[in-house]
């Protein structure tokens, strides 16, 4: 049963390392160097804790850090599931259960991401207002564990508008610039056609991505509050005469890592 994984690996996580983040980070693509900034970290493999999925995507480390970033304690996942790997919705976001059962009351989402509104440039980075689930699929279908939510979760807030402004006023604080947009959550692995994106414009769409649905609306379910940020790494097909690669998708994250890095730590700070 569900309930039983999730406490088992929860119960191991205790015990391996004996802390209680109410702050939890999930890591995008090249966005894991924020594990490394956390201090007095406690490392452990995904391979070690029991029913946790192993990752596989290049420029993804695979394990938990706990530790104190910006003087708060927290765990972040250095390395994410994603559906095209092949995992199942249910084992993408079971890290997302684990971190609930383990106390966890606020995550952090990030990831890489295509920018769909042409107002947007490569290197900026957007606060997700909302999201449009174009996954095909939903964690949640199946029966309803009462333990862990309700049957029909409200999603009118999937991300709280009292982090977003606390992620608006911390970017103004520390004079960066921020976009904000809806994500649109596609399965890929390929990237985009011309049209989709066109079509994903039409549709609301400000940036488009492979991840984040599925973990924010578990976090949903179990009642924990979400903040996420998207980097957009790249315009999204069709937009620039140029075909989209994974190393641009990495080469952009990095040059904004510095940035990246600091807004999330004044974040953490923050919340
Ligand atoms: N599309 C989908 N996912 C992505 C993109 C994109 O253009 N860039 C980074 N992740």
């Amino acid at each position: 049963m569900m309930r039983e994984k999730i406490e088992k690996a929860a119960e191991f996580l205790k015990r391996e390392s004996s802390k209680t983040p109410k702050t939890g980070l999930i890591l995008g693509s090249g966005l894991g160097v924020l594990a490394d900034e956390i201090e007095s970290p406690v490392k452990i493999e995904y391979s070690r804790i029991p029913d946790f999925p192993i990752s596989t995507v290049e420029g993804h480390a695979g394990q938990l850090v706990f530790g104190t970033l910006s003087g708060k304690e927290v765990v972040a996942m250095q390395g994410r599931f994603h559906y095209y790997e092949g995992y199942s919705f249910e084992q993408v976001t079971f890290p997302v259960r684990v971190m609930k059962a383990l106390g966890v009351e606020t995550i952090i989402v990030t990831n890489a991401a295509g920018g769909v509104n042409e107002s947007f440039q490569p290197g900026d980075l957007m606060i997700i207002t909302d999201h449009i689930n174009n996954m095909g699929g939903n964690p949640l279908i199946g029966p309803n564990d009462s333990e862990l939510g309700v049957r029909f979760p409200d999603m009118s807030e999937a991300y709280s508008r009292k982090l977003q402004k606390i992620a608006k006023e911390t970017a103004e604080s520390i004079q960066l610039s921020i976009r904000e947009g809806v994500y649109v959550g596609n399965t890929g692995p390929v990237y985009e056609t011309p049209a989709e994106v066109r079509m994903t414009r039409i549709l609301g769409g400000d940036a488009v991505g492979m991840s984040t649905v599925p973990e924010v609306i578990v976090a949903r379910h179990s009642g924990m509050q979400v903040l996420g940020i998207s980097c957009i790494s790249n315009m999204a097909a069709g937009i620039l005469d140029q075909p989209l690669t994974h190393d641009e998708v990495i080469e952009t994250t990095e040059r904004v890592r510095a940035d990246f890095l600091r807004y999330i730590k004044e974040i953490v700070k923050s919340i």
